[in-house]
């Protein structure tokens, strides 16, 4: 496997001769293009398998660069960048007629905007000074790359250069939220970010005047008004590994089924069925154990997931058992809920 490391000025420039490069965001790992080119846009789709209806988020450098490109930013929406940017928030707005960006949207009339909270992507935004295109950096309906290692791993030379910051900090993707009205404004995919603090963030710019109301916050819907499913992305199975999963309890990780040679579970789980626990995936008599970490530390957990079940899938066993835990009801514990469910749901 030959993938090519390279720094952000060579990255800046693959990407205006229309190339593919992974770049590392606070959330997840990128697989961007010029979001004005065509070719390089249809590229995306080629390398991840993606399906050509689910459009792509758009990554900006800053709010002035958004309305730069016609992108009206309502006051709730300048408000929500305002506090959360750069940061893992999303917000869907709508795209202007004829826009340049329009590759990336599949010709929409809406797009999603985000400005990603990472030094070095930062860093390559400036430089190339227009929009990247980016989803998650990975074959489509596998779990999003967290560390370059898994990145290189999935995509090869279906990208032609990759840009190593690390270990991502959030680890599961960025809040969107439909921001295209000041009435309303919906949660279309759970994150980090979520109604606790997108509440206090429009309470205090309520406060201050800087917004004349106070909008409805609504929870996740997948579907519209118009019976539409509003983010493509959500009908598709999602954050899988290959290794089958089947979804348990920790009676049976106690119960050691021999059947099942591989157990994902918090380390209060694995200590309760009497296992070890260990960073790597741990050997005992005969079965696998991998730990997601603490559930006392759920940025951890979140941190961890898809490299979790990336090392799963080194282990090469026919199928492995996933205990799920309640989460709890911070936004972070409400969003690796959603994407434990879709991890689990594929099967
Ligand atoms: O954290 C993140 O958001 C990461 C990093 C790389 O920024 N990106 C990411 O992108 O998760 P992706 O493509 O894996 O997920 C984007 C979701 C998909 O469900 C897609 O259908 C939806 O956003 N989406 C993108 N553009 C849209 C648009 N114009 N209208 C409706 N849905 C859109
Ligand atoms: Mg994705």
């Amino acid at each position: 496997m030959m993938c090519m490391r390279v720094s952000v000025s060579q990255a800046a420039q693959l990407l205006a001769l229309g190339k593919l490069v992974v770049f590392p965001t606070e959330t997840v790992y990128g697989l961007g293009a010029c979001a004005d080119n065509p070719s390089a846009v249809e590229a995306i789709y080629i390398a991840k398998g993606r399906p050509r209806d689910n459009p792509l988020i758009c990554h900006f450098y800053n709010t002035l660069e958004i309305e730069r490109f016609g992108i009206v930013l309502s006051s709730v929406a300048r408000t929500l960048f305002a506090a959360c940017s750069p940061g893992p928030l999303s917000l869907l707005l709508t795209l202007p007629q004829s826009s340049s960006l329009a590759p990336a949207t599949g010709g929409r009339e809406s797009i999603i905007c985000r400005i990603p909270n990472h030094p070095l992507a930062l860093e390559l935004l400036r430089i190339v000074d227009r929009p990247l295109a980016a989803p998650s950096a990975n074959t489509s309906g596998r779990m999003s790359g967290t560390q370059i290692e898994m990145i290189e791993h999935d995509l090869q030379e279906r990208v032609t250069g990759y840009i190593d910051g690390g270990e991502a900090s959030i680890g599961i993707e960025s809040t969107i939220v439909d921001a295209r009205s000041v009435e309303n404004i919906r949660i279309l995919r759970p994150g980090v970010i979520g109604v606790t603090e997108l509440t206090t963030v429009l309470r205090a710019a309520l406060l201050r005047g800087e917004i004349e109301s106070m909008p409805v916050i609504l929870g996740r819907s997948e579907v519209d008004v118009d019976g539409q499913s509003t983010t493509p992305g959500a009908r598709y199975g999602h954050y899988a590994p290959h290794t089958p999963l089947i979804a348990g309890s920790v009676r049976e990780m106690i119960s050691r089924k021999k059947d099942i040679p591989a157990y994902i579970a918090t380390e209060e789980w694995l200590r309760e069925a009497g296992c070890e626990v260990g960073s790597v995936p741990v050997l005992q008599e005969g079965i696998w154990y991998l730990t997601l970490g603490s559930r006392q530390d759920l940025s951890g957990i979140a941190r961890r997931l898809y490299y979790t079940l990336y090392q799963l899938d080194q282990l090469k066993v026919k199928k492995a058992c996933f205990v799920n835990e309640q989460w709890g009801s911070s936004s972070l514990g409400h969003a690796l809920k959603d994407r434990i469910e879709r991890i689990l749901a594929v099967r």
